[in-house]
């Protein structure tokens, strides 16, 4: 039976004002402490009944294993942030996308599970209240990139993280994580971070601490570096989020790419090819003839920086450069160690350390966006590990 189909088989004529209002809290009913006991019941049958407090239809509550921590996650995309928390045994009340091919492939990998396709802020959270234990987003980033505009919080995908501190206030977990691109440190001089910080801080609940981590630096075969912001609950413990250890063991390309299954890829046209052929392992544009490369950058050729992205090719012996959405545009080049030609589907799965076993759903385009996109799996499992630990010393100390 789901939680709303047991709230209507309640009998609130039974219960006292003191429950009838912690009931009231729950549902997000507000500003009703001094009405009466008859008029409290009133309230909260309409709520139940109305179709704003039943979340989508998809949206049910699955059996919770027992002795797990639960979490909710807004922007899942295509799901490698919550593989990883799954598999370090964190269990999943609801993942949400408003992509439809990011919830097809989340509902191909993750069955049983309730995805809801929507845009997080239209979900109606409040039967999560004083249930969730994590609430968790990579909510979108292209506003905070140092590849966008970096309109930050004044672009629409930017404002989203108000939208995320509201659901935060609404559902009040243990404990929050949001995962964002490192230019979100010095966007507008750091005064993004600070209004994000004391926007998910408005309610003084949650110990909030940030930090910078390098996936390669977790077991994960590519440089990427992303700023997990992570708040817990003051009231289970004082002492802020302590993030996992840097691994000693650093994979490369070489072990991410061994066996890997085929796939469908991208291909390059001939002119890239040609230009590819002159660049070794690891190299870039700067390995072409000096014509080739004021042919190939254009514009771009006086502009400065080491532009290492554009004409690279990957070095079987160190870490991948930073997986992008597209494998193959002018500034997000990532050619086969070997080969001219860029990576395959599974071949960039493998380096964002998805299982061979998950599936991505949609067009070849779609697939390489979702799998770019993703919290690489081995590091949000450490992440998940992290979060096990730091919630269970709280509630041992408490
Ligand atoms: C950076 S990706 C998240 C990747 C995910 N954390 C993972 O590990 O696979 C951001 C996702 O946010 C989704 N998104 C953007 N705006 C949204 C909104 N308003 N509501 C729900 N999803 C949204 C996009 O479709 C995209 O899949």
């Amino acid at each position: 039976m789901s939680e709303q189909q047991a709230d209507s088989n309640i009998d609130f004529n039974n219960m006292n004002k003191t429950a009838l209002l912690a009931k009231c809290t729950e549902l997000g009913i507000t500003k009703c402490k001094s009405k009466p006991r008859s008029e409290l019941i009133n309230l909260i049958k309409t709520k139940l009944a109305s179709p704003s407090s039943q979340p989508t239809p998809n949206n049910e509550f699955v059996q919770q294993p027992p002795n797990t921590l639960n979490f909710i996650e807004v922007c899942a995309g295509a799901g490698g942030l919550s593989s990883g928390l799954m598999k370090a045994g964190l269990f999943p009340l609801l993942l949400n996308d408003f992509n439809k091919d990011c919830c097809e492939t989340l509902k191909l990998n993750h069955p049983g599970i309730n995805i809801i396709h929507s845009p997080m802020e239209k979900i109606d959270y409040t039967p999560y209240i004083g249930r969730v234990d994590i609430l968790t987003g990579g909510v979108p980033c292209q506003a905070f990139s140092q590849a966008g505009e970096r309109l930050g919080l004044n672009d629409p995908r930017g404002a989203l993280m108000y939208r995320f501190a509201e659901i935060l206030n609404t559902v009040k977990p243990k404990l929050f994580m949001i995962e964002n691109v490192k230019g979100l440190l010095s966007h507008d001089n750091g005064n993004t971070m600070r209004t994000i910080i004391e926007t998910l801080n408005a309610s003084g609940l949650y110990n909030i601490t940030y930090k910078c981590l390098d996936a390669s630096k977790y077991g994960v075969p590519q440089k990427r570096e992303r700023i997990f912001i992570i708040g817990i609950l003051k009231t289970i413990t004082q002492t802020p989020f302590v993030f996992p250890t840097e691994l000693t063991t650093r994979p490369v390309v070489r072990d991410a790419l061994a066996n890997v299954p085929t796939s469908i890829g991208a291909k390059y046209p001939a002119e890239k090819i040609r230009l590819f052929q002159m660049i070794p392992q690891g190299g870039c544009w700067i390995n072409l003839p000096v014509a080739e490369q004021i042919q190939y950058l254009g514009n771009s050729y006086n502009s400065g920086g080491g532009k290492r992205g554009i004409l690279h090719r990957l070095s079987m012996d160190k870490p991948s450069l930073t997986l992008l959405c597209t494998p193959s545009q002018k500034q997000t080049e990532r050619c086969h160690p070997i080969e001219n030609r860029p990576l395959t589907v599974r071949e960039y799965a493998r380096i964002q350390t998805f299982d061979d076993t998950h599936q991505f759903i949609g067009s070849l385009s779609s697939q390489y966006k979702q799998i770019g996109n993703a919290v690489p799996v081995e590091l949000a499992r450490q992440m998940g590990l992290a979060i096990k630990k730091n919630l269970e010393l709280a509630t041992q100390t408490n």
